[in-house]
């Protein structure tokens, strides 16, 4: 098999086959579009939970493009992104990490968290993010051409990070970035309702309960109720939980080990339900 077929075969396993939904809040659709059509690096920033990971899906669904994601931690050396030897019955042989397999076959690679991974792991990414579009593999002896459909896209979470953890200049300014937040509480309902099948009222009403907890972040919470966790309570009610259960186990106890927090916002589902 010559290289060439392999990276087809390779890009046909990441290709998105099924439409993931996604509500757009704004105008991100054709910012990304746009950038995407320039190459151009691009950073997501918002808090967890809030449709970032769905939205590049969603892009890459819509721009026909494998897509191959990094969960990135501290742990995470540079081999684990680019690749290494391993050994196998044949003696050693060259392994290719998910970033090299990404600029091989043309993916959009979304790297989650980069701020978690070390500094001498995110510079791997500076030469792919500038005119130069190489990834070199030092251990090989080999310098990769990014593919010419290649995409670097990476998330963030600002505010979560201490001032330790940011990212540095020098990687900040290789990207273009789009803010992202929890929708409006009508888009939010909607969401809501179309990934677990609750009725409108429902939906809202968790929406509000969501809205209560932001409006606490920073007075005893370090973040709110995201939509990801108003989707699992979406999710238990449908499965014939009561409300208040739902709410307790899929919104209030996730985010506090605070009593008398979980007190307040237990209070607020009960107002609700
Ligand atoms: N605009 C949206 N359209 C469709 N679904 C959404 C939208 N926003 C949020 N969701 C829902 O919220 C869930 C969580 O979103 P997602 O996994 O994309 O979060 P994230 O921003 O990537 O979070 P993290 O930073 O923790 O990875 C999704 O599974 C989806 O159900
Ligand atoms: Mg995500």
């Amino acid at each position: 098999m010559t290289d060439e077929t392999r990276y087809e075969i390779d890009a046909e396993q990441y290709k998105i086959t099924e439409e993931p939904y996604y509500r757009p809040v704004g105008e991100e659709q054709e910012l990304y579009e746009a950038a995407y059509s320039a190459r151009m690096p691009v950073m997501l920033k918002g808090p967890t939970g809030c449709g970032k990971s769905r939205f590049v899906e969603h892009m890459a669904y819509k721009l026909g493009r494998p897509l191959v994601t990094v969960a990135c931690n501290e742990d995470m050396t540079a081999s684990d992104l680019v690749g290494r030897y391993l050994l196998d019955a044949d003696g050693t042989r060259w392994h290719d990490g998910p970033l090299t397999v990404a600029a091989r076959i043309g993916a959009i690679c979304y790297l989650d968290e980069v701020v978690e991974a070390r500094t001498d792991t995110t510079v791997m990414i500076h030469p792919l993010t500038d005119h130069r579009r190489t990834l070199p593999l030092e251990k090989k002896g080999e310098v990769v051409e990014a593919h010419p459909d290649f995409q670097l896209v990476i998330s963030y979470n600002p505010g979560y990070q201490s001032l330790m953890k940011d990212l540095k200049q020098s990687t900040k300014q290789r990207f273009g970035a789009m803010d992202f937040d929890y929708p409006d509480a009508e888009v939010e309902a909607e969401v809501v309702a179309h990934e677990t099948g609750v009725d409108k009222d429902t939906a809202s009403k968790l929406v509000s309960i969501a809205e209560r907890s932001r409006n606490l972040r920073g007075h005893g919470l370090d973040e709110g109720m995201s939509t990801r966790l108003l989707v699992y309570a979406g999710q238990l009610i449908t499965k014939g939980v009561d409300p208040v259960n739902a709410c307790r186990m899929a919104l209030v106890r996730p985010i506090t080990d605070d009593a008398d927090m979980r007190d307040t916002l237990d209070a607020a589902v009960t107002t609700y339900f």
